[in-house]
């Protein structure tokens, strides 16, 4: 009889240990204490024992009976216990993480200059204008002193389509739009990208933003022009800065200059930032051609005004001390977060 009981202990302790999970400890129970139970059915044969033999084979039932309930019980606690532990390990989450942080946008360094340099105009008077980035060629050309087979085409190479409409290669077209539309004296400025057919360099690139800008009303004259230009800079440089002008070609206006800043980083001392010119080249600008106020109805006789287009990239290039044109346009996110603002 005793070893009847050690190999049912031993197959108890054998079917316990292969069990993986808690639901499954039911069917170990049935199998071994429940009503057709293994155990079970040894006190069905307890009645063909003789009296002293029935109970202590009673005996030894019951604390068996006991003992497999206290395994079961215990496995279940592991099982338990196990289960919880392999949870938290699959749905462990970092509370410390700012659930937020991946979702804040951030301002690419062309827009926060464009911005920049509306709301300073805006201060001044301005108005912000917008044209098409798909012009004709009276436009982008004709209505600023360029005519057909002028030279100054060249500088200018661009998409056409088919129908003779090109993408604009400046922002200038702005301006006669801009005086078809308002009567004098207006103070305009026209921000957009235009186009160019370019080899691409640290420098160049076939898409690019410039800024354009006009004022018209009587008696406008060169001093008006490096009063607003010079304004425009110390606030987007937040200093104090020198201007030149030199003498520089524009069709659309006459005279013409390029407007060069004295460098912020050496004084002028010459650096490696500004080429060791110590000045850094600007922008283009100038009073605006007759012919230029006429194409957009405006009487040179009675009104004169001053023009000026630079490059938004160029600018925020050298605010932001960004050294290559390319990665402005290359959609890199991490490039652009570097200048979010929070
Ligand atoms: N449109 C010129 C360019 O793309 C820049 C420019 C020069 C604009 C002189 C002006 C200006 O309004 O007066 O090179």
């Amino acid at each position: 009889m005793e070893k009847v009981f050690q190999a049912l202990e031993q197959e108890f302790q054998k079917v316990l240990e292969t069990i993986q999970q808690i639901r499954d400890l039911d069917s170990v129970k049935t199998s071994f204490l429940g009503k057709k139970g293994k155990l079970t059915s040894m006190m069905k044969q307890l009645k063909d024992l003789s009296n002293e033999e029935r109970a202590e084979v009673g005996k030894k039932i019951n604390r068996l009976k006991t003992a497999f309930q206290e395994k079961l019980d215990s496995k279940r606690v592991t099982l338990k216990k196990s289960e919880f532990n392999k949870r938290m390990e699959k749905e462990w989450i970092d509370i410390t993480i700012d659930p937020m942080a991946e979702e804040t946008g951030s301002m690419h360094p062309i827009s926060i200059m464009q911005q920049r340099l509306e709301d300073i105009f805006v201060a001044m008077g301005f108005e912000v204008l917008d044209g098409p980035h798909i012009e004709t060629e009276f436009y982008n050309f004709e209505a600023l002193n360029i005519p057909e087979h002028h030279p100054a085409r060249d500088m200018h190479d661009t998409f056409y389509f088919e129908d003779g409409h090109l993408l604009r290669t400046q922002t200038s077209p702005i301006q006669i739009r801009g005086m078809e539309k308002l009567d004098p004296p207006f103070r305009i400025v026209g921000p957009g990208k235009v186009f160019r057919c370019e080899r691409t360099d640290a420098s160049h690139d076939s898409v690019f933003h410039q800024f354009e800008g006009m004022m018209v009303d009587k008696n406008i004259s060169v001093a008006n022009l490096i009063y607003f230009l010079k304004t425009m800079l110390g606030e987007v440089f937040e200093s104090e800065v020198e201007v030149r002008l030199r003498p520089g070609y524009f069709p659309f206006v006459e005279p013409g200059f390029e407007l060069d800043m004295r460098c912020l980083l050496c004084a002028g001392e010459g650096c490696k930032f500004c080429k060791q010119v110590g000045w850094i080249e600007l922008l283009g600008c100038g009073m605006v051609h007759p012919n230029v106020l006429r194409a957009g109805n405006v009487d040179p006789e009675k009104y004169s005004g001053f023009a000026f287009g630079m490059g938004i990239d160029r600018l925020a290039m050298l605010k932001y001390d960004i050294s290559d044109i390319r990665p402005l346009h290359g959609g890199n996110l991490n490039f652009a977060r570097v200048f979010s603002i929070k």
